[in-house]
C-alpha cells in the first residue's frame, strides 16, 4: 500500500463525519488561532464555551492587543496552563506594533508568534489559509503510527521526523485532488486530527467504522492495541497544601499570585505547601496566628507531573485578624465569583458556597 492512497477516503470521510464545531466555520486566522492553543491541552467540548466567550469579548487581534489583564485571566479561567492566555495577549501586541496588525499569511511569519510552534504553525496556515503545510498533533502521530504499522515511540526523534515528513507528503498530494471550491489542505489535515479523536481512539479504537481499515497496518498485525508505544512518562510527584478560608462578617481573605509564579495573576486562598506531619491546627496558629480550623474538603488536582492534593480549613472569625504577614484582601462572598481563581481554589470556594 501506499500512504497517499488514504488521502482520498479520509477526505471522503470527513465530509460526512465531521463534527460542527464553532471554529469551523469562519476563516479568520485569529479566531482559528484561539482555538487551536485553547484546544493545545483541553478537550473540544470544554474548549467551546470559552471560545465563544473570548470570541464575543475579543473579537479580534486589536480588541486582545488592548485588553487589560484581568479580562484576559477571567477568559481564560479554568483552561489552565495560562501562559496560554500570556502568550496570545503578547502576539497580539507584537502584531499590532510590528506587522501593522496584520496577521501574517505564512508558516515562518505564524512561526515567529510567541507561543505558537510547528503544530499550530501548520494547523494556521492549513485551516485558515488552505496553505498545504503539514501538522502531527497527538490524535495525527496515534492514526499513522498504526496506519505505518510503527511498533516505536513517536516521540523518539528519527521516528517523529518521519511523522512529520509522511504528514507533509499527505498533505501535499491531498491538495493535488482539490476541485474547485474545496480546500484540501485544511479538509486533510482536520480529518487526520478527527479520525484520531472519534475513531483511531487511543483505547478500543472502532476499527470497523474506519474508512482507512483495508490500510491499517496495525490492524492486519492484530497490534492496534500496542502501537503506538507509550513512551516513558516522566514520574508524578505528589504534594501536599493546606489553606484556609478565614470568613469574618461575610467576608474571606484572599491573595494574588505573584508574577514569577505559575497562574501569576490568579487570586487564591492562604495556603501553604507541607510534608505528611503538618496539621491545620499548627499552621494556622504559626502563620496566622488563628486557631480553630474546621476541615472543608479535599481537593486533587493535577497539573503537569504534579499531583496536589489541598486540604481547605474554614476559620470562623467573630474580630477582624491583621493577617499582618499576608499580602492580599478581604472580599465579600459573594465577589469570588467575579475574580480569577486558580482551578483547585475554584473547586474549594464552590464548595465553600454550596
Ligand atoms: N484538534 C485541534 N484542532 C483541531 C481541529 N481543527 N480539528 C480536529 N481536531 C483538532
Amino acid at each position: 500500500m501506499h500512504i497517499r492512497s488514504i488521502a482520498a477516503p479520509l477526505l471522503k470521510w470527513f465530509a460526512g463525519n465531521a463534527r460542527d464545531l464553532p471554529w469551523r466555520r469562519t476563516r479568520d486566522p485569529y479566531a482559528i488561532w484561539v482555538s487551536e492553543i485553547m484546544l493545545q491541552q483541553t478537550q473540544v467540548k470544554t474548549v467551546i464555551p470559552y471560545w465563544q466567550r473570548w470570541m464575543e469579548q475579543l473579537p479580534d487581534v486589536e480588541s486582545l492587543a488592548a485588553a487589560d489583564d484581568d479580562t484576559v485571566i477571567k477568559l481564560w479561567e479554568g483552561l489552565g496552563y495560562y501562559s496560554r492566555a500570556r502568550n496570545l495577549q503578547k502576539a497580539a501586541k507584537l502584531i499590532g506594533d510590528e506587522l501593522g496588525g496584520r496577521f501574517p499569511r505564512d508558516l515562518v511569519g505564524v512561526l515567529a508568534l510567541p507561543g505558537v510552534g510547528r503544530y499550530t504553525s501548520g494547523a494556521i496556515c492549513s485551516i485558515a489559509y488552505n496553505q498545504p503545510e503539514p501538522l502531527v498533533d497527538g490524535n495525527v502521530a496515534r492514526v499513522l503510527t498504526r496506519l505505518l504499522g510503527i511498533e516505536e515511540s513517536p516521540k523518539d526523534k528519527p521516528v517523529a521526523d518521519r511523522l512529520w515528513s509522511v504528514a507533509d507528503e499527505l498533505v501535499k498530494h491531498a491538495v493535488t485532488l482539490q476541485k474547485p471550491r474545496q480546500r484540501n489542505a485544511s479538509a486533510f489535515n482536520q480529518a487526520m486530527m478527527e479520525l484520531g479523536a472519534l475513531v483511531c481512539t487511543p483505547r478500543k479504537p472502532l476499527c470497523g467504522d474506519c474508512p482507512l481499515k483495508g490500510r491499517c497496518t496495525a490492524r492486519k498485525e492484530n497490534k492496534v492495541e500496542t502501537i503506538p508505544a507509550l513512551g516513558k512518562r516522566a514520574a508524578a510527584t505528589k504534594r501536599r497544601f493546606i489553606g484556609f478560608i478565614t470568613v469574618w462578617r461575610g467576608e474571606v481573605f484572599v491573595q494574588r499570585r505573584p508574577s514569577s509564579e505559575v497562574n501569576a495573576g490568579f487570586w487564591e486562598f492562604p495556603n501553604w505547601e507541607v510534608d505528611a506531619a503538618a496539621t491545620a491546627e499548627q499552621l494556622a496558629k504559626a502563620n496566622l496566628a488563628l486557631g480553630q480550623a474546621e476541615p472543608l474538603c479535599v481537593i486533587n488536582h493535577s497539573i503537569t507531573r504534579y499531583r496536589n492534593r489541598l486540604e481547605i480549613f474554614v476559620i470562623a472569625l467573630s474580630r477582624k485578624p491583621r493577617l499582618a504577614k499576608l499580602n492580599g484582601k478581604w472580599l465579600p462572598v459573594a465577589q469570588l465569583a467575579e475574580i480569577p481563581l486558580t482551578a483547585a481554589h475554584r473547586k474549594a470556594a464552590n464548595r465553600f458556597a454550596s
